[in-house]
């Protein structure tokens, strides 16, 4: 069915949960209903409020072209331009992975580190869109971070998120291969590297495989290249008593706190996300 200037809301929001269920969308409805909101600019009350109010051009053209993005495999978060990480929203841009809700894990991982009322100096490795760094300075008014990425594209991204969440002045931004270009002590180092294995990629859901950056999500022939690169230099990096926590990926904790441990650093935790799965590992210097 194509949506016309006539059709209402209620229809509307039908008719695309169902192309998207058919589609085997995993939340359709959900989908459905943000994307129906982005697209009329209206919010959860006015949609409940006024089901049959009409399309309009403008929403109508909208909604189709959000409907064939979405079921051409488009992620929500990449049609929105901007996704929710940490309770503040985040935009994105083709250069920037779509930050994760296990990516929180680091976040608090990484909070338990850092003393709610000291200074505190952190690095984030791989910045990309800024989530963590800039969930980090929002949480920690005192602290003050430096983000990292090979990529100019995401780093621009990266400092406008921390001016929209109004930590520009405590965040500095840098292009490195990783911590070639980086000197000094941190309190906290943190990294959500790229670790997918470079084989498995094409076997990725297209949400992910065609929409996130490719530097973004690979890690190598075994998924291990880039803990091996940041490790290597942390122990440089790290303050006396600093931290460093990763993410790592499904089934990756042990083969990481190795290397970690082959870099003379200890293991001071292992945390989980919200699937029980081991999904950040926080490193001392020993
Ligand atoms: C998995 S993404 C993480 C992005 C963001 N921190 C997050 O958690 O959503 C990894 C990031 O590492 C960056 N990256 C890849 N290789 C790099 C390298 N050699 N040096 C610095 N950054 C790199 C990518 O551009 C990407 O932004």
């Amino acid at each position: 069915m194509v949506f016309d200037a006539s059709t209402r809301r209620s229809e509307a929001l039908a008719v695309f949960r169902k192309a998207l269920d058919r589609a085997g969308v995993e939340t359709p409805a959900l989908d459905a209903r943000v994307l129906v909101m982005e697209a009329l600019g209206c919010d959860a009350t006015d949609l409940a409020l006024r089901p049959e109010a009409v399309l309009g051009d403008a929403g109508a053209e909208r909604l189709r072209r959000f409907l064939a993005r979405r079921l051409a495999g488009e992620p929500v978060g990449r049609i929105l331009g901007e996704r929710e990480f940490w309770g503040l929203a985040f935009e994105l841009s083709p250069d920037t992975l779509e930050p994760r809700p296990d990516t929180e894990t680091v976040v608090a991982a990484a909070l338990e580190a850092l003393s709610a009322t000291a200074e505190a100096r952190i690095l984030d490795f791989g910045v990309g869109s800024g989530c963590i760094l800039v969930a980090l300075l929002h949480e920690r008014p005192r602290a003050w971070g430096l983000g990292i990425d090979r990529s100019a594209g995401a780093l621009t991204v990266a400092a406008r998120n921390a001016r929209r969440h109004g930590v520009r002045p405590r965040a500095a931004f840098a292009a490195s291969d990783w911590a070639a270009a980086v000197a000094g002590r941190f309190d906290l180092i943190v990294s959500n590297p790229p670790y997918i294995p470079s084989a498995d990629i094409s076997r990725l859901a297209p949400e992910v495989r065609d929409h996130d950056p490719r530097l973004a999500l690979d890690g190598g022939p075994d998924g291990l290249d880039a803990f091996r690169a940041i490790l290597a230099d942390a122990r440089r990096l790290l303050a006396p008593a600093g931290r460093l926590v990763v993410e790592v990926g499904d089934g990756q904790a042990e083969a990481v706190a190795r290397l970690a441990r082959g870099q003379g650093l200890a293991v001071t935790g292992v945390s989980a996300d919200l699937a029980g799965r081991p999904r950040a590992v926080a490193l001392s210097a020993g």
